[in-house]
């Protein structure tokens, strides 16, 4: 019976009665465990503990103001705290849930929506600084329900597979080919003292840096984004681009 007990309750000190000259697979295993407990320990107690209330007279709220949007063509009249970031304010409050949430901290482009004809990660900037902007997400890039040249062009070329980043990479590459056609240089182009002429697939990769496939779905979303180039005839009107925006991404 006491064997037993020591089974089941005491495997620190049967390990510690092995010889240490003979190690086992049993310490291993026994000492892998007690350091995954440990490892989990400030982690459970932190689930378990009481959330800390905030002392006397600190507690800082502030009240929701009206903040109107204006996306895809559409005002939106929200009532958001000022800390609410443009990305929240689009899916959680005004219900466009097109545009995705990857890291909320800009570096994965899955949030990218195009504001004034510029895109940006709309994670990192906060919703009341965008009243009177024009907005377009992903669900504004077609148009009296046909797809846009890119989104057919997407679809041809199998440029997606979860779809996931989608979203990100159509408003994206959108505004890429406004800023292309406007002149824009990026950090390849060869003399950005002359307009560039060749949307190359490097101009092509290096201004879609910004925005990640986790499916590596990379060489069809620039074969897609070539296609729509070359095609012309885009209807991306949505990009009513900066023309002093040189950068694949403002972060602002
Ligand atoms: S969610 Fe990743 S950049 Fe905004
Ligand atoms: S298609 Fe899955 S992350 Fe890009």
């Amino acid at each position: 019976m006491a064997r037993d007990n020591e089974c089941e309750h005491s495997g620190d000190e049967a390990a510690l009665r092995e010889p240490l000259s003979q190690p086992s697979r049993r310490r291993f295993l026994q000492s892998a465990a007690a350091a995954a407990t440990v490892g989990a320990a400030p982690h459970l107690r932190a689930q378990t503990q009481a959330p800390v209330a905030p002392a006397a007279g600190t507690a800082q709220t502030v009240p929701p103001r009206p903040v109107t949007l204006n996306v895809n063509g559409r005002s939106y009249a929200l009532q958001l705290e000022p800390r609410v970031t443009l990305l929240d304010a689009l899916r959680e409050y005004a219900g466009l849930m097109g545009t995705k949430k990857g890291c909320d901290r800009g570096q994965c482009g899955a949030c990218t929506v195009i504001a004034n004809g510029r895109r940006i990660n709309s994670c990192l900037t906060l919703a009341v600084m965008h009243e009177g902007e024009t907005i377009t997400t992903v669900e504004g890039l077609a148009s009296n329900g046909a797809l846009s040249p890119l989104q057919r062009a997407f679809i041809e070329h199998d440029a997606f597979q979860c779809g996931y980043c989608t979203p990100g990479q159509l408003c994206s590459a959108t505004a890429l080919l406004e800023e292309f056609r406007n002149g824009a240089a990026s950090v390849v182009t060869a003399d950005i003292r002359r307009r560039p002429t060749k949307l190359s697939d490097d101009e092509i990769r290096e201004r879609m840096s910004g925005n990640i496939c986790r499916c590596g779905a990379y060489a069809n979303i620039v074969a897609a984004i070539r296609a729509a180039h070359n095609g012309s005839g885009q209807n991306a009107s949505a990009a009513d681009v900066d023309h002093d925006h040189h950068d694949h991404h403002d972060h602002a």
